[in-house]
């Protein structure tokens, strides 16, 4: 037998690629292909991107241009784009790329074995389609991670259509996958020893899934996933404001297994710009369904995202987005400058100036970063229950996320991946929090 090919892939973007390419290592898994963690050691290189904001599209053409080097040295070696800079701009990566052999889609990528037949004939390969199969139906039903935390994808696309964002785009229309397959797939990762699972949707609380004919919301399907034998923890990211139904924010109260931690992007605190942006709320309603959120769960977590310069901010604008920053407390958010998508409805509209997107951005950020340290802070002294994924970095150490996603070091010489465990919080670090483990 000749020896295995090996793949390596890098993964930029969302939780969903991070799921796209562990599906995608599988499907390759079955042509023969071993995953690698040094590209200059693989015989294929998968590039799966993202589109969202300028900068993260153009990482792919700088990537491209050093597996050219590779490639000259190793004229065998075949180079794949997949994910959305895929979706987006296939045509243009094959037209600017000549070494680029395959791209394919986030939708399209169960179809990976034909094109690299294709590809091994010689051929380039290109797949942008949306199919109308399950491209989860194709893929390999065995899945080959067993880390103590896992994704799992129950929703796909997005019809919501906000004026800035390019997802609609490059994931198509929203999607919900059955209520039966998921719950096999759950069952299935618990078999191998996942004990969290995060279920994953570019809209996740749309999920609207089928179940012998009855339409099922993502509170029912989480409450039906907590029954799982050998599931202890579930999350869920990421949530539109506008889907939080009633028995999703029950649900944090009343299924024990539902973290207290939700990442509910707001984008903007003022009205007019969360209009121009086609957020379909105002402010006022997302502080109200935060205080019902926080009425189900009083010690939840919150985590957001915003854009600042989104095109006509004003000052007064962005002063509304730091007073509901204010209102909330978060305990993490991602802020981002806005970054003109081509194609998006918001791009055609005048950008505020950079150095002015710039200062707001720093001020957001140095915002964030208090309430994101008051919230690490607050936790010294509290117990929390902590998932070992892996060892720490010091000798006899474990690391893990508490129930409300802090990164956790325990000195724990008998702990081991997969443990659930109660700590007492110890101390608050830049981006940890250390604890030791209660013997009860
Ligand atoms: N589906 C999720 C987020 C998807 S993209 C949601 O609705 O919240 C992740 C984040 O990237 C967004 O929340 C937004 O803050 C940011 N983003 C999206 N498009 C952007 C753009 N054109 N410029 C800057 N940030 C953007
Ligand atoms: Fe993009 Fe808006 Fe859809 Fe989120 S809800 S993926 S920001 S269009
Ligand atoms: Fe990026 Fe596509 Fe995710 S654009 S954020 S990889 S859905």
């Amino acid at each position: 037998m000749s020896a295995p090919k090996r793949l390596f892939i890098k993964t930029y973007g969302c939780q969903m690629n991070v799921y796209d390419s562990e599906r995608m290592a599988e499907t390759m898994g079955a042509q023969g292909y071993v995953l690698t963690d040094k590209a200059d050691d693989a015989d294929m290189v998968l590039l799966n991107t993202c589109h969202i904001r300028e900068k993260a599209s153009e990482k792919v053409y700088s990537d491209i241009g050093r597996l050219t080097k590779l490639k000259n040295a190793k004229p065998d070696l075949k180079i794949g784009v997949a994910g959305c800079v895929a979706q987006a701009e296939g045509a243009e990566i094959q037209r600017r790329a000549p070494v680029v052999d395959l791209v394919v889609g986030p939708q399209a990528y169960h179809r990976l074995p034909e094109m690299m037949k294709q590809v091994d004939a010689g051929h380039r390969a290109l797949d942008t389609d949306f199919p109308t199969e399950d491209k989860f139906e194709h893929l390999p039903k065995i899945r080959t991670r067993s880390a103590p935390a896992a994704f799992l994808t129950v929703q796909e696309g997005c019809d919501k259509f906000c004026a800035f964002c390019v997802v609609p785009y490059t994931r198509g229309a929203e999607v919900s996958r059955p209520v039966e397959r998921l719950l096999r797939e759950a069952r299935d990762l618990a078999a191998r020893g996942v004990r969290e699972l995060t279920l994953l949707g570019q809209n996740v609380n749309a999920y609207h899934g089928t179940f012998d004919g009855e339409s099922w919301g993502l509170g029912r399907l989480l409450r039906e996933m907590a029954q799982i034998e050998g599931i202890e923890r579930l999350r869920y990211t990421t949530s539109h404001p506008n889907d939080m139904d009633d028995d999703l924010i029950a649900a944090h109260g009343d299924c024990a297994k539902l973290m207290p931690y939700l990442h509910l992007p707001v984008q903007s605190g003022s009205d007019r710009i969360l209009k121009a942006m086609n957020r379909k709320h105002t402010a006022e309603q997302y502080l109200r369904l935060i205080e019902r959120i926080r009425a189900a769960r009083p010690d939840m977590v919150l985590t957001s995202d915003f854009i600042v310069g989104f095109p006509g901010e004003t000052d007064e604008d962005f002063e509304a987005t730091m007073d509901l920053v204010r209102a909330v407390g978060y305990g993490m958010a991602y802020s981002f400058k806005y970054s003109a998508r081509p194609g998006t409805p918001a791009a055609e509209k005048a950008p505020v100036p950079a150095e002015v997107a710039d200062e707001r951005l720093q001020r957001l950020q140095a915002l964030l970063t208090v309430q994101q340290r008051a919230v690490q802070q607050s936790m010294v002294g509290r117990e929390v229950t902590v998932l070992y994924e892996k060892p720490g970095r010091l000798e006899g150490q474990m690391a893990g996320k508490s129930d409300y996603l802090h990164a956790v070091h325990v000195h724990d010489p008998e702990g081991k991946a997969g443990d659930l465990v109660r700590v007492r919080i110890t101390e608050a670090l830049q981006n940890s929090l250390t604890g030791e483990r209660i013997v009860s």
